[in-house]
């Protein structure tokens, strides 16, 4: 007899065989039923070729990709780039702990972010990370300041916000004039003589990030542009740029809008930098979301079904606390059943039993589904576990790496003690 097997749209290492959904060779309800719910269970194939798209498209070129690791920083996962030779994008002190933690090296490490404090950047200094994306001309005096008084030099990348419209989510643009990221494109110059002439500073590079989830080629190419723009002012003026960095990476398909892959993307860039003489520069990128996003789901069981008046709701044991996306960005993200389902199928809204009603998960998804029942929300791999709380106390959700037929659990699932280890009762 044979399944049928049917790859899911935008996560081809997931798959329905006979109407079981599978990761790589292991049947997520078996993960479940081993590993309770909310589970997070994640492809490492599925990274790798994520990964690979990228790789395809810098062939040949001189390039780093570094995993923009706020996507998911648990430290398998960081183990697994930095095994596959990436470096990493960090924002914080914590972040860059954990790269060190996963054995990713630190000349590997660039370090974004507007709001570096002087430890942070000390720390840095003394392990030699790669560069400073440095975001202000104010941020520019102190690190500055702060490699001087550590008795060395630290190497900057000034990022400029091209004050370009990437069409996203606008909490999630970061390169138009008035987001808070970044020199201003016009302040640009100025801030890269400054830091030219500061003592404890050494240019190596320029940096622009205009926004994440772009699922359109031609931001990216107008960014391009105005970017390749003040390179060429920046070396007429005698400060030389041996890298150019661009930021984070292209969205994923999570409700059948495809963004151009990667290596296509990076074909049409490259003709333009090449036709304009930059070619043979360093390229960084800092994608998140395309290296992981698509890598993951969130696996979680139905508790109640509560029809009413105006809505049915089908409450489930994952929350806003474990999966935020759709209550801060109103993200949709699809809900498959693990196996070919129970009840009578009707119209429901997900939610989790946190208490507000901004937690919703899904809204208005035809599901026949009873109680007990196995759901998986889909495209969980990014920016869902790495945004996890602990409000209304609940201990966050395990997570499980699949390699082929065989599942590790990178995290265990958050205990009551893990919660209350660093809390203490007045005397
Ligand atoms: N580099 C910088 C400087 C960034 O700010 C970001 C993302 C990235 C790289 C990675 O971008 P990606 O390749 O993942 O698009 N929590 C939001 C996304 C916030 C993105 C913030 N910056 C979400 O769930 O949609």
């Amino acid at each position: 007899m044979t399944t049928h097997t049917t790859a899911l749209p935008g996560q081809p290492f997931f798959s329905s065989r006979g109407g079981e959904l599978f990761v790589e060779e292991l049947r997520l309800a078996d993960l479940a039923r081993e590993h309770g719910t909310p589970l997070f269970v994640y492809s490492k194939a599925a990274m790798l070729a994520a990964l690979g798209a990228y790789q395809r498209g810098f062939a040949g070129r001189r390039a780093r990709i570094c995993y923009a690791m706020k996507a998911n920083p648990s430290l398998a996962i960081l183990q697994v780039f930095a095994q596959a030779g990436c470096g990493f994008d960090i924002v914080s002190g914590g972040e860059l702990e954990r790269v060190l933690a996963a054995g990713g090296r630190a000349a590997d490490i660039i370090f974004s972010g507007v709001g570096k404090t002087r430890a942070e950047m000390r720390r840095a200094l003394e392990l030699g990370i790669g560069c400073f994306n440095v975001e202000s001309e104010a941020e520019l005096e102190v690190l500055s300041e702060v490699a001087v008084a550590s008795g060395t030099t630290a190497p900057v990348s000034i990022r400029v916000n091209p004050d370009v419209d990437p069409k996203t989510h606008p909490y999630i643009s970061t390169g138009l004039k008035g987001n808070k990221f970044g020199v201003a494109h016009g302040r640009a110059l100025a801030a890269y003589r400054r830091a030219a002439a500061l003592p404890g500073l050494k240019v190596v590079g320029i940096d622009c990030h205009i926004g994440s989830q772009i699922t359109d080629a031609a931001p990216y190419l107008d960014a391009m542009e105005r970017i390749l723009d003040l390179v060429e002012s920046v070396e007429a003026a005698g400060i030389a740029l041996p890298h150019i960095d661009f930021g984070g990476g292209l969205g994923i398909d999570y409700q059948g809008v495809q963004p151009p892959a990667a290596d296509a993307l990076w074909r049409k860039l490259f003709d333009k930098l090449d036709a304009r003489g930059f070619g043979d520069r360093q390229f960084l990128i800092e994608p998140g979301r395309s290296l992981v996003g698509n890598a993951g789901v969130c696996l979680t069981e139905v508790l109640y079904l509560k029809p009413g008046e105006q809505k049915n709701f089908c409450i489930v044991d994952v929350a806003m606390n474990d999966l935020p996306r759709p209550a801060m960005y109103q993200a949709w993200h699809a809900v498959v059943p693990v196996a070919a389902g129970g009840g009578p199928a009707s119209t429901y809204d997900l939610v989790g039993p946190v208490c507000e009603s901004g937690d919703w998960i899904a809204r208005d998804r035809e599901l026949a589904v009873r109680p007990g029942d196995l759901l998986a929300v889909m495209s969980a791999g990014a920016y869902c576990m790495s945004m996890a709380s602990n409000y209304n106390s609940r201990g966050r959700a395990a997570e499980v790496l699949v390699e082929g037929d065989r599942a590790a659990v990178i995290r265990g699932r958050e205990s009551i003690a893990d919660q209350l280890r660093l809390e203490r009762l007045l005397p």
